[in-house]
């Protein structure tokens, strides 16, 4: 997975109005742990709507190689068969998971607390980015790794399945630190407390419990949540829906937002309250988003969005709210330099640590598209007057898919056409993208890759 193929330079220019009505793939972080935990019970667990992203398939092929049975039965629809808590075995091969963070943090947990020793191994992203935060608390429970200088991959994990249990606050805000943590917890005798300050994605705890595991959340006295899990459940298979992935919804919904006489609708999106952050941030700007026909899949809500052009203010984003909308500032910084004001973006830090320094690749990006914007150490700030942003640039994205995906959002709304150098990052978490987008459109596609598209 770590051989890249050449890259694949893609182009938006100005479209149309986008109008239909659409499905995003499954919720990224939802597919992840709905494989893991499959694999860590007994018996059949189904899935329906699993993210096929490069991402994903990293975790189930990682899962495979340590004696899960998983097969996919149709688009969409996988089965696992699990090897209940504990049960898996050392692969044989180096584990490649490609450019997902996810994974490699997730499943840190998962290795650690198994006796048996791991080599894990990404992309030219994921080796740079830090493994410290989960090393950390894993080492506390009796775990061992040899990691790279500055504690990156690639690494070995050497787990034991005597692991200790802890009580152990999370430093940064981070559902991937806190879950890995859990995950470990899971074949560890006792009860293990994670401390969150700042509240972030609750996936792990939702499925925990929907899995059969005995998981208490307690307001902690110095605040935030003590999340408790009693070690070594039997967890059971079940059947898992996964919703639309917001994250992925974010790049309809901010190009219907800037292209003026949009109408769309995007069936079935997951509004974990804790990832909904984008949403709220884009009504408060004018953003025209309904919720109609509420529901629920995998015990988390679901909605349908209806998304019409609006004419767009800018705010400040509270940086309490950045947790629950990590992933969607670069896309709000898009819709930021086609709204009339100075958006300010504050304590968002962690954007220097996703699959690329998203913070620098949106300034230079949008600095290059000739958008007012200014950047600090933690935080962002993007000027627009309501016009059509000029573009007419190529932005570098840097191994990272939301990067991608957000510039070519912007093009479809400037003046001259935006170009990407290398859109294959797209198919770690979006596969369809191209044809989705371009299928909102009439007539000639806004969207171009120079070869088939990922
Ligand atoms: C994720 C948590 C977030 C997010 C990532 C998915 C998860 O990362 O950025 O895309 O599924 O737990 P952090 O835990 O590093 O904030």
């Amino acid at each position: 997975m770590t051989s890249k193929s050449a890259p694949l330079a893609a182009a938006a220019r100005a479209s149309g109005p986008l109008t239909g009505d659409v499905t995003v793939p499954g919720d990224k972080s939802l597919s992840h742990r709905a494989l893991i935990f499959g694999a860590l019970s007994v018996g059949q667990t189904t899935i329906d709507g699993l993210l096929e992203g490069e991402d994903v398939i990293a975790t189930a092929d990682a899962l495979r190689a340590m004696g899960a049975r998983i097969q996919k039965l149709d688009s969409g629809q996988w089965q696992v068969d699990g090897v209940g808590v504990g049960g898996l075995h050392e692969p044989s091969q180096v584990i490649d998971l490609g450019n997902s963070g996810t994974s490699a943090r997730l499943l840190s947990g998962v290795l650690a607390s198994h006796r048996m020793t791991t080599f894990v191994t990404g992309d030219a992203s994921l080796v740079k980015r830090p493994m410290a935060r989960v090393i950390e608390p894993l080492s506390r429970m009796g775990a061992e790794f040899v990691a790279r200088s500055d504690n990156r991959l690639p690494m070995a994990v050497i787990g034991s399945d005597e692991l200790l249990p802890i009580r152990y606050e999370v430093p940064v805000a981070s559902a991937q630190v806190k879950s890995a943590v859990l995950l470990a917890a899971l074949n560890t005798a006792g009860k293990t407390t994670v401390i969150e300050r700042t509240a972030t994605r609750d996936h792990t705890e939702n499925m925990l419990r929907a899995f059969g595991a005995e998981l208490k959340i307690e307001p902690d006295p110095d605040g935030g949540d003590a999340i408790t899990l009693t070690g070594q459940p039997e967890l059971t298979g079940r059947p898992v829906e996964v919703p639309g992935d917001i994250s992925s919804a974010a790049f309809p919904i901010v190009a219907a937002l800037i292209r003026p006489g949009s109408d769309i609708l995007i069936r079935r999106v997951g509004l974990n309250p804790r990832r909904a952050g984008l949403i709220d941030t884009l009504i408060e700007m004018g953003g025209s988003i309904e919720r109609l026909n509420a529901g629920m899949r995998a015990g988390e809500p679901v909605a349908d969005l209806r998304v019409r052009a609006s004419d767009l203010t800018a705010v400040t984003v509270p940086p309490d709210r950045a947790a629950s909308m990590i992933d969607e500032y670069p896309v709000l910084a898009m819709a930021a330099a086609c709204a009339v004001g100075r958006t300010e973006m504050p304590g968002i830090g962690e954007l220097r640590v996703k699959e690329s320094d998203r913070l620098a690749r949106v300034a230079e990006g949008l600095a290059d598209c000739g958008v007012r914007v200014e950047a600090g150490p933690d935080w962002l700030a993007v000027e627009g007057d309501g016009g059509q942003p000029e573009g007419g640039a190529t932005v570098a994205t840097a191994l990272d898919h939301r990067i991608a995906m957000s510039f070519l959002v912007l093009g479809m709304a400037a003046k001259q056409p935006v170009t990407i150098d290398d859109a294959g990052p797209i198919a770690t978490s979006f596969p369809g993208f191209f044809d989705l987008m371009n299928g909102l459109i009439a007539g000639e596609p806004a969207l171009r890759t120079r070869q088939p598209q990922p």
